[in-house]
């Protein structure tokens, strides 16, 4: 099992002729995930920001998750394809002393790179280190009740539905649903 250390390769795989690396993340990591984060929120994806973010706020964001990496309560894993960094995904464990079994997952995939197969290769990968390292039994998040390609890529890994908050996300001015989602690990 791959223990953390910044920076160390989880996994290695190719598609569509592309050699691309799974690997934990590092700090020098800061300015490229700063900009990807930023570009996809520019683009509309989404996410859970409607505005960019600071790279103060992204620098602390990121020595923070490194710490909860080393404490086991969160695992991040980033993706890396000819040596740029386009995409990650991680799992947080709950805060709550009820349900530190379970974490939330978040996932995003520049658009260059999308709709090739990375996504659900990393999802596997990703709830894999966390049932192992992390010890989790489920995960869980909430999806735009209008990304579809997400939804699409999340059932087809093993996600389930399990319910909808009406209206709980305002974006581009106007509510959307909400999609809960889980998967027993
Ligand atoms: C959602 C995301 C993680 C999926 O990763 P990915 O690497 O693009 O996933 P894939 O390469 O498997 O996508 C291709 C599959 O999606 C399907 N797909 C593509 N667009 C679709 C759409 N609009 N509606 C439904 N299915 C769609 C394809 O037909 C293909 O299905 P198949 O494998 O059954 O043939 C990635 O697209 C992403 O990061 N999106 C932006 C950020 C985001 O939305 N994150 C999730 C927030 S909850």
């Amino acid at each position: 099992m791959a223990e953390f250390r910044q920076g160390k390769t989880v996994k290695t795989l190719t598609l569509k002729g592309r050699e691309v690396v799974f690997r934990y993340p590092k700090m020098s990591d800061i300015d490229q995930m700063w900009r990807n984060y930023n570009r996809m929120i520019r683009e509309g994806a989404m996410l859970s920001r409607n505005t960019v973010i600071k790279k103060k706020d992204s620098r602390e964001w990121l020595e923070s998750r490194i710490k909860q990496m080393r404490q086991n309560k969160a695992v991040q894993i980033m993706v890396e394809v000819e040596g740029k960094i386009i995409g990650s995904a991680d799992i947080k464990r709950d805060p709550m002393e009820v349900s530190t079994h379970s974490g939330d997952l978040g996932i995003a995939i520049t658009k260059e790179y999308r709709g090739i197969g990375i996504g659900p290769a990393l999802l596997d990968v990703v709830c894999f280190l966390a049932k192992k390292r992390m010890r989790l039994k489920i995960v869980k998040f909430t999806v735009y009740s209008e990304n579809r390609h997400a939804i699409h890529v999340y059932e087809k890994c093993g996600f389930r539905k399990a319910g909808v908050i009406p209206k709980r996300i305002y974006k581009k001015g106007k509510y959307i649903d909400d999609i809960i989602m889980y998967k027993p690990l």
